[in-house]
């Protein structure tokens, strides 16, 4: 019996019609947000993200899915998507095309984490990455972007946490500070954060471990260590945010797990998700595209959204099954009657009309068919219905029937009067 990997799961019906509706009312708030869908490659150079997201990140020096091509070159299934975003803009140029670059993408991401509730192996990420301003009222609109996604899917009672993580300048006295706090106490933390404490202190902040707890709270905080330019910007992000109404807390050790971050970074939480409560997760990378290899300076922010989570949060509140609803099952009597319906049903579906044509021979199977089904209405064909050009649409919800002519079919299902 071969089964699907451990991590990975198949996304079947009626769940699969929940994420339908995730996405297309996604697509159509990027949309009135002007943003652009951008489609890469599902592997790329490993390079891209030991450079880009930070070889010191559990995701680079852990979770990667990395194999040597015949060639012999490194390849990485790509664990999240603003690296390969950045490495196309950079590769195509996109800086010499006037205007912000304002991308989404939807798709699937790899990392090699112990699977659990709301955490796989291949999960799906709805990201967006707004390129070519170092604003922030760009950082003010991103994150009003991820709060309007969720909430027009129908997501409520997330928290918005967002912090600073300065620019290079500032966390580099802060990184410093960190490494001075945690010698008199690094051997008192687990091996991972041992070596980090000396490598990425910053990383220590972002342990998942929870005997490190108590050390990192000790830690001082990014806050005392911001430039005044990096103060300048959180402020009027937080300005920004406080004007459109928006609630959000501001948390000094909000680090995040990838090394591009500079400013500001934002995660948003949601307490129905459990141990895995981050449905979303960003933040600003002005050096990103520096750091791979660009002359051209790249700023950005953008955030992903965990699709696999959102579609958690819900999918309970929803009905999945009303969300792809059948309109209307045919239940053909004889020979004759099947070649009738197969023409009304191709008619019917032109029209917009969700059709299904019963297989079964039988009647009485086919009507617990038409009820199993859910569908909204039936129509039973026989030969007097094909002569009289008359049929009886029965809505199974009130078991009411009406007759009604063929061109009548579509209005009469609309609850419209008999055209
Ligand atoms: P991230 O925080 O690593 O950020 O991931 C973003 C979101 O993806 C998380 O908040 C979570 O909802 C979802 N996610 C991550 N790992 C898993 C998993 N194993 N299973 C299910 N869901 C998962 C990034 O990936 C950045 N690229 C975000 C970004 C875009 N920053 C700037 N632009």
């Amino acid at each position: 019996m071969i089964k699907a990997i451990r991590g990975t799961r198949d996304i079947l019906p009626p769940s699969s019609a929940v994420w339908n509706h995730v996405e297309s009312v996604t697509r159509e708030t990027f949309r009135v947000f002007n943003y652009h869908e951008i489609r890469t490659p599902i592997f790329e150079e490993t390079t891209l993200f030991a450079r880009g997201v930070g070889a010191e990140t559990d995701i680079v020096s852990k979770e990667m899915y990395t194999w040597d091509d015949r060639d012999g070159t490194s390849i990485t299934l790509r664990p999240e998507n603003t690296a390969s975003v950045i490495r196309a803009y950079i590769e195509h140029r996109l800086d010499q095309i006037t205007g912000l670059k304002k991308l989404f993408y939807i798709g699937p991401m790899f990392r090699r984490e112990r699977p659990q509730k709301g955490r796989y192996r291949q999960f799906f990420q709805i990201g967006a990455e707004a390129i070519g301003s170092d604003s922030p009222a760009i950082d003010a609109e991103v994150i009003e972007l991820a709060l309007e996604i969720l909430e027009r899917c129908g997501v409520t009672g997330s928290r918005l946490l967002i912090n600073s993580v300065g620019d290079p300048e500032s966390r580099q006295r802060y990184t410093d500070a960190l490494r001075e706090a945690l010698e008199p106490v690094k051997d008192q933390l687990s091996p991972d954060n041992q070596r980090r404490a000396v490598t990425n202190p910053l990383r220590v902040l972002d342990s998942k471990d929870p005997g490190d707890e108590a050390i990192i709270t000790t830690l001082p905080s990014i806050h005392e260590f911001l430039n005044e330019e990096c103060r300048t910007h959180f402020a009027r992000v937080r300005e920004l945010l406080d004007a459109r109404g928006v609630d959000y807390e501001v948390r000094p050790r909000l680090v995040r797990g990838l090394d591009y971050y500079t400013k500001t970074t934002f995660e948003i939480l949601h307490g129905a998700l459990g141990a895995q409560n981050a449905v979303c997760g960003g933040g600003r990378y002005d050096g990103l595209a520096e750091s791979l290899g660009s002359r051209v300076p790249a700023p950005g922010i953008g955030f992903s959204i965990g699709e696999d989570r959102l579609v958690m949060t819900i999918e309970e509140s929803l009905n999945a099954a009303a969300l792809a609803p059948l309109d209307l099952f045919i239940a053909p009597l004889g020979a004759d009657a099947g070649v009738h319906a197969a023409l009304l049903a191709s008619e019917l579906r032109r029209a917009g009309v969700v059709v299904e044509v019963s297989t079964d021979a039988k009647l009485k199977r086919a009507l617990e068919t038409a009820n199993k089904l859910n569908a909204r209405y039936s129509l039973i064909l026989g030969d007097n219905e094909i002569a009289a050009g008359v049929y009886a649409l029965k809505n199974m919800a009130t078991g009411e029937q009406k007759n009604v002519a063929r061109g009548g079919i579509v209005s009469a299902m609309r609850g419209e009067s008999d055209a």
